[in-house]
Formats: C-alpha cells, structure tokens, sequence
C-alpha cells in the first residue's frame, strides 16, 4: 500500500511489511550480569524465531534494524562481536531460509564492513534471489539519513550525465535509488525495549506507516507478541490524508 492512496480504508487489514527497531539487547544482558554480546547473541536467536512466524501472520515483507551507521561509535570489542553474530548467522541460516522460500536482502552502506561479510551477504542475497514466500531483509550499517545522501548523490550523477532530466526527479525515482527501491513501504514499524524514537531508521519509506513501541526487550520478544501487534494494527484507521468512506 504505497503514499499514493487518497482515501481512507476501514476493517481489519493484514501489516505486510513489518519493520522491526531490535532493541534492547545490552539492558536484556546488562540485568542479567552478562556481557552485551550475549544479549546480541539470544537477539539473533529470536531473529529466528520471528522469521519462522510471519508466513502464518500474513506478514510478506520484514524488515530488521541490526546496525546502524551511528552504532560504530560502540565499543570494538562489541562492534566486532556483532559483525561475528552477523557473519554466523548468514552461514547458520542459509539452508533454513532457501528451505522457508525466504528471500534475503540488506540495506545500508556495505562498504565499511569487512570483505568476507560482504562476501557472504551477497551470497545468500544470491542464492535466495528465487524465492518470495517472506521477504526478509536486514538493515546493516543502515542509517536514513546516510541513504537519502547517497541516493540524492545518485540523482544529481544522473543529471550531471544527462540521464535524467531535472523535471524528471519524482518522488518515484528517487525512491528507485534508495537502499530499499523496489520494496513497499512499511505499514508498521514496531521499537522494542521502551524507546519511542525512530532513531534514523526508514524516514523515507515509513512517512505513513503506523508505530507500535513495546517495553519488551528484543531477547524477549516472541511471536505472541507479534501476533498481538498485528492484530491491534488491523483494528487501525489508516487515512493516508483522505477521509473514511462510509
Ligand atoms: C539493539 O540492542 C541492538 C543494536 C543496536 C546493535 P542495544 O545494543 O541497543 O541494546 P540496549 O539499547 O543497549 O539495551
Ligand atoms: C537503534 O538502536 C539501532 C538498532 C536497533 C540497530 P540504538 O540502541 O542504536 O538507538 P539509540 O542509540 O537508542 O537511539
Ligand atoms: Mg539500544
């Protein structure tokens, strides 16, 4: 459902794309006693999990936040402990995820992370090009405003190149040089761990979506809750700016 609609609609609606701010980790592991990265590590165990669910929620298209272009600023040991946990579960997952039919893309600048992450990351992109019964895709050294810069780069060569008149840049192709471009728009962006900012995830792509924020710790968050979200999401009013036809 793009920013396109005029009207209303009324009734209950599935949320096919679903983004996900995973948050919470370090706090989950922190109360604990334990380091941050075993909170990371029981993250991406629920990552699993959630991916597993969505297919019988109705749910087509997910999208995770798992780094962001301001998470460099962590610790090293932390930073390289989560791009091991990435790396790992790329290899773990690659079988189970081409079993599912799930499709695995990335967003974000891949540039800064390390060859052999790259490596892996276009070839599960690659080998599950095929399928499409869940759309899955991982935000990596993601951040919004960082996208929208080089997408605004990527007009600006087009024009410079005289491949793209300056009348010709809509919204729609500027959206076609985004990270994301040929994704729909999320219809809900759910922030686990109590946090209520969007902290520079999908500014462009979420304009219209709906925000659900849950206290729940992302190692804690199950299915279940998911399944609540979804089903609070579809007694929503979405408006678009239009009015509700009777
Ligand atoms: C989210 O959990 C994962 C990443 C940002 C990589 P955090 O690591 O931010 O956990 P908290 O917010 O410190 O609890
Ligand atoms: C947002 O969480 C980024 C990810 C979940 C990957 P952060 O924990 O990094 O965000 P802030 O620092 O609370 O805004
Ligand atoms: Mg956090």
């Amino acid at each position: 459902m793009g920013s396109g609609e005029t009207s209303g609609q009324k009734g209950a609606r599935v949320a096919e794309h679903v983004a996900i701010i995973m948050d919470g980790n370090g706090r989950w592991a922190t109360n604990r006693g334990w380091p941050r990265l075993v909170g990371h590590r029981r993250g991406a165990e629920r990552v699993r999990e959630i991916v597993q669910a969505c297919p019988a929620l109705g749910v087509r298209w997910l999208t995770v936040y798992a780094f962001s272009t301001e998470n460099w600023k962590r610790s090293t040991e932390e930073v390289l402990g989560l791009m091991s946990i990435f790396a790992r579960y790329i290899e773990r997952e690659a079988d189970k995820l081409a079993v599912g039919g799930v499709r695995l893309r990335f967003i974000g600048d891949r540039s800064r992370l390390d060859a052999k992450l790259q490596r892996l990351m276009a070839g599960i992109e690659a080998r599950t090009a095929p399928f499409s019964t869940l759309n899955f895709t991982i935000a990596i050294n993601y951040g919004g405003r960082d996208e929208i810069t080089r997408a605004a780069r990527a007009l600006a060569l087009d024009v410079a190149a005289g491949r793209l008149a300056p009348e010709a840049v809509t919204d729609a192709e500027f959206a076609a040089r985004l990270d994301t471009g040929g994704l729909p728009d999320p219809d809900l962006v759910i922030r686990t761990s109590g946090e209520t900012r969007t902290s520079n995830f999908l500014p462009w792509q979420a304009a219209y979506a709906e925000y659900e924020f849950t206290p729940t710790l992302w190692p804690d968050f199950s299915a279940g809750e998911l399944a609540e979200i979804l089903t609070r999401f579809g007694n929503r009013e979405r408006r678009f700016g239009g009015v509700v036809l009777a």
